[in-house]
């Protein structure tokens, strides 16, 4: 019987990638999106993989979310918890509006999703919880005081659920992309751009299907000795 996998983010960017790595490593493949219909339709059009559109920002959302998927997919069995939003400013022209965007959805989102989920991991003793947290929740980012501090804690939940979950075999890791070429960092102003990726010494962007590599070694069954564990894939930017 295949595992379940849903992918929060899942029709774009690097969650894209994730879904569609999971599909081809035998997965049934559940994407979450929030608000982008015309992607989200365009991915399951291509993809074969079906999208489910709720806010991870919104707890009921989520619960209702994920029963729809259950409903449809059955049990889920690995929670890629990769929906992720940018309201990058200076600090001292961020707006508590900025601030608390990003919380909710970088950083509540995983509460949101892990916990209703959680209760069924523990009942069948298996989970793979896999976080995306970012290279500037390590090393922060000046403009991404929202953003560093949500990926920081990120972490922090990885390591404490990895405790929790793992004498019920669930494992809970995190990977820090470093900038991969999606739509979020091609928002960012080029010349800032060009500034960062002149310091990554592999001297370019990662591809988002090497960050989704890194969750379908975490998602398999053969990584169980693995847990609350951070995978860095950054092209040698920051070495923690
Ligand atoms: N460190 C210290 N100061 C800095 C700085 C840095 N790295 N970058 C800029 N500044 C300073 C500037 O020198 C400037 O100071 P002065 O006014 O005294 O000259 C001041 O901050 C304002 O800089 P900007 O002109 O750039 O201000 P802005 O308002 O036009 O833009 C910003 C601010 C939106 C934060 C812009 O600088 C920016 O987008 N920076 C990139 C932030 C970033 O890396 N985001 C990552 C997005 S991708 C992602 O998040 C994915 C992931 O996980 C990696």
């Amino acid at each position: 019987m295949s595992k379940v996998a849903l992918v929060t983010g899942g029709t774009r960017g690097i969650g894209a990638a994730i879904s569609l790595a999971l599909q081809a490593a035998g997965y049934k493949v559940a994407a979450n999106y929030a608000g982008n219909d015309e992607a989200a339709a365009k991915f399951t059009e291509e993809t074969g993989i079906p999208a489910y559109k709720w806010s991870v920002a919104d707890y009921d959302a989520c619960a209702e979310g994920i029963a729809r998927v259950e409903a449809d997919l059955g049990p889920v069995d690995v929670l890629v918890n990769n929906a992720g939003i940018t309201r990058d400013s200076m600090f001292h022209k961020m707006t508590r509006q900025m601030w608390q965007e990003v919380m909710d959805t970088n950083l509540s989102g995983l509460f949101n999703m892990t916990h209703p989920l959680w209760p069924g991991m523990r009942d069948r003793k298996f989970g793979r919880v896999i976080n995306i947290s970012s290279i500037n929740g390590q090393k922060g980012q000046a403009g991404q005081a929202n953003y560093s501090a949500a990926k920081a804690g990120d972490l922090g939940f990885t390591k404490a659920l990895a405790q929790e979950g793992a004498r019920a075999g669930i494992t809970v890791n995190a990977i820090c992309p470093g900038y991969i070429g999606t739509e979020m960092v091609m928002a960012v102003p080029e010349k800032v751009r060009e500034s960062i990726i002149a310091q990554i010494p592999v001297g370019r962007l990662g591809a988002p299907e090497e960050i989704a590599r890194c969750v379908v070694f975490l998602a398999g069954d053969d990584a169980g000795f693995i847990t609350g564990a951070t995978i860095s894939a950054n092209g040698g930017q920051y070495f923690v």
